[in-house]
């Protein structure tokens, strides 16, 4: 076993039988998994963990909402580079962040009005997006600490981390037990696996939100996405979906085919106008759970690649559009207009309101169980 003095090895103390069992990883000591000390948030410790795996890939993240603050990947000659936007310490991320590489929850992207009915029970959330609630609202799942373990699991270094949100905590009903397992694979691939179950009807909608740039500098117009969805949600002037499930065919919403980013982003379009830019989710024809891609994105000056796998039904796209320059970020670059992209699996926005959307609700004795997979390549 390899160790230094900065390897730490990580003993896993047991499986954390407690609840959501199911991590299939073997307690052992790991020279793939390093620990510091990152500061603290409400009073708690936060540490950092860099969790490595055998071709250089490299995830650096913390338990204050389980964010990835940095994921470093290799481009096509080899080097190794950072492939998302955060800040290098943790009070910048207490005091301003747009959701930089955060866990996302109870409800990820937005509820009109901040309001739904559940049961014949109104629920009344923080309109922290006002008119709306946005990504479970003032102090959501992103902003919380929550209790890490790190294992050497089969499958590659992984970070469990597990969260009690309180009935009622952001207006949810419910007690909810949230397990969130980040995996650093050995095919380059960040896998997000969570689990969760609740002891009262309940609405949730799990996801991740980093910010990718696969050059690491400049702006994303020229990576070429592919999105293999038929339809997305058009939605009103403060992006909430109206309920039509639109095809694409025709639009500058249609990736169907590799398009740069930027080819069409600038169209006289009213949903490009509303979402300034794409801020949109797509819609995806599958069974709900099944793994399946639901983006690639080419960045053709390093030839990074990034697939994005998820048992989700939708994808929201968003295309930094709010970025604007008043944020400084790791090794003090400003992130200005457009900067990063956003690949979020999800449900989609507004489902407690929508009827005809999938469902969102989560009862007593079931469990919750979304995938996401950030895989990397270069071509
Ligand atoms: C939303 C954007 C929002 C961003 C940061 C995305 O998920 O769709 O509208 O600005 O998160 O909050």
């Amino acid at each position: 076993m390899k160790t230094s003095l900065n390897w730490i090895p990580v003993l896993a103390a047991g499986l954390g039988a407690a609840w959501l069992v199911g991590c299939a990883s073997t307690p052992q000591e790991s020279g793939r998994i390093r620990t510091e000390p990152f500061g603290s948030a409400d009073g708690q410790a936060v540490t950092l963990y860099t969790l490595r795996n055998s071709k250089g890939a490299e995830a650096r993240i913390c338990n204050y909402g389980g964010i990835v603050v940095s994921l470093k990947v290799p481009d096509k000659n080899g080097t190794i580079g950072d492939v998302v936007l955060g800040y290098d310490k943790l009070e910048d991320y207490v005091k301003v962040t747009p959701y930089f590489g955060c866990l996302v929850g109870r409800y990820g992207n937005r509820i009109a009005r901040g309001q739904f009915t559940l049961n014949g029970v109104t629920c009344t959330l923080a309109t922290n997006n006002y008119p709306n609630a946005l990504h479970g609202g003032a102090k959501g799942f992103d902003k919380r600490v929550w209790q890490a373990k790190a294992y050497d699991s089969p499958a590659g270094p992984q970070l469990v981390l597990r969260y009690v949100s309180k009935d009622g905590e952001e207006g949810y009903p419910g007690t909810l037990f949230v397990k969130a397992a980040y995996t650093l694979t050995e095919d380059n691939g960040l896998r997000l696996d969570y689990a969760a179950t609740t002891d009262k009807d309940t609405v949730l909608n799990l996801t991740h939100h980093s910010y990718f740039n696969l050059a690491g500098k400049g702006d994303i117009l020229g990576h070429e996405v592919m999105l293999p969805a038929g339809r997305f949600t058009p939605v009103d002037a403060t992006l909430i979906p109206t309920g039509e499930l639109k095809p694409v065919a025709g639009t500058p919403f249609d990736f169907t085919r590799p398009t740069a980013i930027g080819a069409r982003i600038n169209q006289e379009d009213e949903q490009l106008k509303f979402g300034g830019g794409y801020d949109h989710n797509w819609v995806f024809t599958k069974r709900i759970g099944d793994l399946t891609l639901l983006a690639r994105v080419t960045e053709p000056t390093t030839g990074r690649v990034l697939e994005v796998w998820s048992t989700e039904p939708g994808l929201q796209f968003y295309t930094g559009n709010f970025l604007d320059g008043t944020i400084t970020g790791k090794g003090g670059w400003v992130y200005q207009h457009r900067n990063a992209f956003c690949l979020e699996p999800q449900h989609f926005p507004d489902s407690p309101n929508q009827p005809n959307f999938p469902s969102v609700v989560l009862k007593p004795g079931q469990t919750y169980r979304n995938t996401i997979i950030y895989r990397f390549a270069v071509k």
